[in-house]
């Protein structure tokens, strides 16, 4: 987190810059301290979308990465949509073009494709359905078809996969941050916090998941903290996850089960950023309207299951 002198200062004119321009602020629960301090709402992707859909303020400023902030004005076309870093992307998003998408749909003609909420605007329009961490379960059993197509990521499709009586067929992408968390680092944190739960989210390696005693979502882990009895936990997901669940329980321990588990593009977004994003409107996240009306269907079907 950057040691701002003036961070009081900032946040005060934010809440008021917030107020003229009727402006709120999401970030996600991986963002640094200080943003997450400053926000209306935090919480995972699925609560954000649902937030973004919801909101009646004008303007949003999504503090995340660009998917989100995409998927923010997909849900609300009628807002401005503000990411206050216009290069927060997401590799893992990076990794299917729709192009590419379109050229593997014709290798399995009928097939329907389940895309993760980490996508661009353009590969969501090629998808049937979105689904994120928390609902992905849900929502592939929602569907008809015994073979399913699930893109990007393929620990999390290896996850859908052992839970539900279907055939997943994976894209090759992963999340660079999750796929860093290897078992060794699981064992390590075992013997150095022995009565410590392991909890673990579902774009870690399967080999990681299988040692876990939770494998959550980040908005899971969120409720999960505040509900359970144990006071030690390693958690296996970025490093921004830890403070807000320090944040919100104080009197509980957890330890990240790989010290460098940053995402770089998460964390390019601080307070200055937002300040600057209300009082300039910069960087509007804006989709074309044919691209934002098919998948838009894909994010709704999601929503509302
Ligand atoms: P969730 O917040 O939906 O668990 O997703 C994690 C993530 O990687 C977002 O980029
Ligand atoms: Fe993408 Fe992983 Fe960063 Fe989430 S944590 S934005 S999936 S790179």
């Amino acid at each position: 987190m950057i040691d701002d002198p003036d961070k009081e200062a900032l946040s005060q004119k934010i809440r008021e810059l917030k107020k003229k321009r009727n402006a709120v602020i999401l970030a996600h629960n991986y963002q640094p301290g200080e943003v997450q301090d400053v926000a209306d709402y935090i919480g995972d992707s699925l609560e954000l979308s649902q937030k973004a859909a919801a909101v009646e303020e004008d303007v949003i400023v999504f503090c995340g990465v660009h998917f989100m902030a995409e998927t923010a004005s997909i849900l609300s076309p009628q807002k401005t949509v503000l990411l206050p870093e216009i290069h927060a992307g997401c590799p893992m998003a990076d990794m299917i073009t729709a192009v590419e998408l379109v050229a593997w749909k014709k290798n399995y003609p009928g097939r329907p494709v389940v895309g993760y909420v980490n996508t661009s605007a353009e590969v969501k329009a090629e998808c049937d359905v979105c689904c994120t961490s928390s609902n992905a379960v849900n929502v592939v059993n929602s569907l008809e078809s015994h073979e399913i197509l699930f893109a990007p990521d393929k620990n999390l499709a290896a996850w859908v996969a052992r839970r539900v009586s279907r055939i997943i067929i994976p894209w090759d992408g992963y999340c660079y941050v999750h796929n860093n968390i290897l078992a060794r680092d699981i064992r390590e944190k075992k013997k150095m916090y022995p009565e410590a739960e392991i909890w673990v989210h579902p774009e870690c390696r399967p080999d990681v998941i299988d040692l876990a005693d939770k494998v959550l979502s980040t908005g899971k882990m969120v409720k999960e903290a505040r509900l359970t009895e144990t006071r030690e936990i390693v958690v296996g997901t970025e490093a921004g996850m830890i403070y807000r669940l320090k944040h919100d329980n104080p009197a509980k321990n957890f330890y990240p089960a790989h010290d460098l588990a940053f995402c770089a593009n998460m964390k390019k977004i601080n307070l200055r950023k937002v300040y600057t994003a209300l009082e300039q409107m910069i960087y509007r996240v804006q989709v074309p309207p044919e691209i934002s009306r098919r998948a838009r269907g894909a994010i709704e079907k999601m929503v509302k299951l």
